[in-house]
């Protein structure tokens, strides 16, 4: 008999907790998807990440920045095992870039990335591979030249400074 009860009671409870999970659940997306609504602007960019699957070139542009800054450091130092790490990652960013097929003014700006950074790149990666410094760091200060120009041929002129 107690048995019984005890297995009713729980039951009871475990089938309380579910109900109420459900309701938490459902009134979060609730209130989620008001803010969106009622957002405008959080709302095209909760869409333009939910279109890329997650990219985001304000995100993409800064870990190109930082990346750079930490290869030429490594380049500087001549740490070349770190150097050829900080390399690959910064050609994983561009492939983010070029995959996610950015669009801004009407412009599709990913197109442009391998015509503006192949050379370059293919250039470092070889200064790399000889262990020639200046060579690498002249192939970073041309690959920056690219970074440039793609940020002028997007109207974008003024964020070059943030490259200095
Ligand atoms: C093929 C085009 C292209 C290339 C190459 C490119 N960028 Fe950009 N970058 C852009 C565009 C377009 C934006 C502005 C994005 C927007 O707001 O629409 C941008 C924005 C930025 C920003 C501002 C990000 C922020 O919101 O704070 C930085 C910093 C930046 N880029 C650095 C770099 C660096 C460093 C490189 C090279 C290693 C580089 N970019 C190469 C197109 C490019």
């Amino acid at each position: 008999m107690i048995k019984k009860n005890t297995f009713i009671i729980t039951a009871l409870l475990l089938g309380l907790i579910i109900l109420t999970n459900f309701f938490q659940i459902n009134f979060n997306r609730g209130v989620i998807s008001q803010l969106i609504n009622s957002n405008d602007s959080l709302s095209v960019v909760v869409k333009d990440l939910s279109d890329k699957k997650g990219f985001n070139v304000h995100v993409n542009m800064q870990a190109l920045q930082r990346r750079q800054y930490l290869l030429n450091t490594s380049l500087r130092e001549e740490k070349w095992e770190l150097s050829k790490y900080h390399y690959e990652r910064l050609t994983e960013l561009f492939t983010q870039f070029e995959r996610a097929n950015y669009v801004t003014d009407g412009k599709n700006v990913s197109e442009l990335t391998r015509e503006l950074v192949d050379t370059p790149l293919k250039n470092i990666s070889e200064s790399i591979n000889s262990n020639d410094k200046q060579s690498a760091l002249d192939g970073s200060v041309s690959l920056e030249r690219s970074c440039n120009a793609c940020h002028s041929l997007s109207g974008m002129d003024y964020l070059n400074e943030l490259n200095n």
